[in-house]
């Protein structure tokens, strides 16, 4: 039997693909390479396209006997989710929607889905557990939300068990040095940080230092890209055991300011990182961290990479290796 891992050429997709196949796991990949990378695609069945094309969905899940889906395939982007709220309604509620149904038709009862800390929005209280009000501040949260009540009544009509998990900041690649970061344009900030330390951008602006936080700057609690992945495998699991419909935090727990990671960065490359401090970005809470008890408790989640230091080195060696990303690979990054 197989999984079928929607948006497996984006970044955590292809990094949990390698995770799944390292675990000795069949592997079918959806994506319409819209945002992901030829290069990223470690699986040998590949399918290039649009989840919400019902025909290939059909053929997908006619063609394979899938156990489980994971599902990733979605836009992600906070900034511009505020500014075409109808695209993140199409491309992410409207293709979960597709996908359910194709599942639903197709009697495929498990699926493990990418969600976000943006669902919380401003929290009440860090570190935030999952029970805490759910308040997003943009669609992107929003039609996250959206998805995870859609699986929520999915298990209540059609049995299919769902496990979400909501990432707080992911950071870092596999140790092979085959796949790793690689987003156009790049927004996030270990990315950008390690773009000035490669002499591709002369500073990094800082959004904001007059938050409510010891040195002013945001406060985030930063993931390795491989123990999310290694969440991803224990979600499967736990649906394979009969385990409930579930919602998990993955963060590390603790959190680190921007000026923080900066100056782990410099420590890490040796590279100064000019700074400049820029207006706050809209939407950016001072502090999420997680509360990571629960996935710990009942996956049995034991993240290897919790060192912020750790994290960045594996980014580092990623983009140290592959300045331009995947275009640098003679495979096309879209
Ligand atoms: N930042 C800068 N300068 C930059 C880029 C980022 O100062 O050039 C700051 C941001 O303001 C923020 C922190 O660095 O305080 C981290 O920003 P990222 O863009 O790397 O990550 P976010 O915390 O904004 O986003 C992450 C995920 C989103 C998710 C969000 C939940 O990447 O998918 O958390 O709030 F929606």
């Amino acid at each position: 039997m197989s999984i079928l891992v929607t948006g497996g050429a984006g970044y955590v997709g292809s990094h949990t693909v390698a995770e799944l196949l390292a675990h000795g796991e069949e592997v079918i990949v959806l994506d319409n390479l819209r945002t992901g990378h030829t290069g990223a695609v470690l699986a040998s069945a590949f399918y290039q396209g649009d989840i919400r094309d019902e025909a290939l969905l059909d053929q997908i899940f006619t063609n394979h006997d899938i156990e489980a889906v994971i599902h990733f395939a979605a836009s992600s982007l906070v900034g511009e989710s505020v500014q075409m709220p109808l695209k993140y309604y199409d491309n992410n509620v409207g293709s979960a929607q597709k996908l359910l149904a194709a599942m639903e038709k197709h009697g495929v009862k498990k699926i493990v889905f990418s969600s976000t800390a943006a669902t919380y929005g401003e929290p009440k209280r860090v570190p935030i557990q999952e029970d805490d009000p759910t308040e997003p501040t943009s669609p992107y949260g929003e039609t996250k939300l959206a998805i995870e009540k859609m699986l929520k009544w999915c298990d209540v009509a059609y049995g299919i068990k769902s496990v979400s998990l909501r990432y707080f900041n992911v950071a870092g690649a596999h140790p092979d040095g085959k796949i790793g970061e690689d987003h156009q344009p790049e927004s996030h900030l270990i990315p950008i940080v390690l773009q000035v330390a490669l002499g591709q951008r002369e500073h990094i602006a800082i959004f904001g230092d007059d938050f409510p936080t010891e040195d002013g700057t945001c406060i985030r609690d930063y993931i390795h890209v491989m123990d999310l992945a290694q969440a991803h495998y224990l979600a499967v699991e736990h649906l394979r055991k009969g385990g409930a419909t579930e919602v998990f935090n993955l963060g590390n727990g603790s959190g680190f300011s921007v000026k923080q990671v900066i100056e782990k960065a410099r420590e890490v490359t040796g590279h100064p990182i000019p700074v400049k401090v820029a207006e706050r970005r809209a939407g950016d809470p001072a502090i999420l961290i997680a509360s990571n008890e629960k996935a710990k408790r009942v996956l049995g989640w034991k993240p290897q990479h919790e060192d912020l230091g750790t994290i960045i080195e594996s980014a580092w060696k990623w983009h140290s290796a592959h300045p331009n990303g995947y275009a640098g690979e003679g495979s096309e990054a879209k």
